[in-house]
């Protein structure tokens, strides 16, 4: 009689098979070790989420591969060896703060660049935007990063699963001035229409990690390390609110030491405002901030009371 394996086995198998390259750290570009290791996003009931979570188990890989393939196959799914890509050197020398215009041109010019197939974008469907209120349905994002001395270029292609056009948008941080200087806009054609308000709702330290709404919604999990390795050690930086759209009076930012620790004005990441409770209910429910350790029950009654309290 030959030996087979029971179907148990042979599924423990395969995961083992289809985690293990998964879990190996792989080499990046600047020499850097990056463990390969995309957190699995699971609700964990503290009640801080507004909506009950998003049930996405009918939305498979394939949907998601046709979906995000719908940009055009050539733009995605890139080889690298660089997870930044090199711009040239900026063309005016010795500049000390970019004039709009040049800022503009930077981001007309990663767009040109992702629709020229030489952009290294991950593909995934986003956690924070598909949760909640915002639009409920999977979101679907495509996010390349650029760079050279004078600034560092963000572009995101995104489309909800039910829309049909991808809209595009950049986040440049100019780093000839200290602090740098982030400038978020809408391109759309010929046309980059800056807006200030909006975008810091949810980019409250200016360009955001990307976390998954699951762990198989991405393409490429090295890249996303690597392109997350750069968005945590991005430079502290400000906002540039447009002419129009002046910044508000946010009150008082979050004081719960457990996230002070590393969200204030001396840290790493900028102070957290009430504004930002869409992406603090998100982070922390689904396991991501803090990103060592769980609330205790009193942490989230404070963060929650917090997160409800008028200003
Ligand atoms: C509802 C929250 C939300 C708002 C509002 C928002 N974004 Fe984002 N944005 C995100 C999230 C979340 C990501 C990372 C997506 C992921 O995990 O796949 C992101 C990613 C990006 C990126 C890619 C670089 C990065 O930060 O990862 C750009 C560029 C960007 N957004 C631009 C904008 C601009 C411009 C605006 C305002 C017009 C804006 N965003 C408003 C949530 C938001
Ligand atoms: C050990 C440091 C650390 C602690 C503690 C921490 N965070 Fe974060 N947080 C980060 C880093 C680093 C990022 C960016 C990388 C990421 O999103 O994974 C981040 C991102 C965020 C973001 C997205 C905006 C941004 O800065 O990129 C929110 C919202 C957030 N954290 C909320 C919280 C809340 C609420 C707490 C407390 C319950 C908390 N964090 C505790 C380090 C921390």
């Amino acid at each position: 009689m030959r030996f087979t394996f029971p179907p148990v086995w042979k599924t423990a198998l395969l995961l083992l098979a289809l985690l293990l390259p998964g879990l190996s750290p792989r080499l990046q570009g600047d020499d850097e070790i990056v463990p390969v290791h995309i957190k699995p996003a699971i609700p964990t009931n503290t009640g801080l989420l507004r909506e009950p979570p998003l049930d996405l188990t009918k939305f498979t890989r394939q949907d998601f591969d046709a979906l995000s393939s719908s940009v055009g196959v050539d733009k995605i799914h890139k080889k690298w060896t660089a997870a930044v890509t090199p711009l040239p050197p900026h063309a005016r020398s010795g500049a000390q703060g970019l004039t709009e215009e040049e800022v503009k041109t930077y981001m007309r010019q990663v767009r040109d660049l992702f629709d020229q197939g030489s952009a290294v974008p991950v593909s995934d469907v986003g956690l924070i935007s598909t949760q909640e209120d915002i639009i409920r349905r999977p979101m679907l994002n495509h996010i390349a990063a650029f760079a050279n001395d004078t600034a560092r270029v963000y572009l995101l292609v995104q489309r909800t699963s039910t829309d049909k056009n991808w809209g595009y948008f950049s986040i440049v941080q100019d780093l000839t001035v200290d602090p740098p200087l982030d400038y978020f806009a809408e391109i759309k054609g010929a046309k980059v229409k800056f807006e200030g308000t909006g975008c810091y709702k949810c980019h409250s330290s200016g360009p955001l990690a990307i976390h998954p709404a699951r762990e198989d919604l991405v393409n490429d999990e090295a890249l996303t390390a690597a392109i997350n390795h750069h968005i945590a050690h991005q430079p502290r930086s400000r906002i540039f609110f447009p002419p129009g759209d002046r910044q508000p009076d946010y009150g008082k930012p979050l004081e719960m030491k457990t996230c002070t620790k590393c969200h204030d004005e001396d840290c790493d990441r900028a102070p957290l405002y009430r504004v930002h409770s869409h992406p603090i209910r998100v982070l922390v429910d689904f396991g991501h901030m803090p990103p060592k350790h769980q609330l205790t029950a009193e942490e989230i009654t404070e963060l929650k009371a917090w997160l409800e309290q008028k200003p």
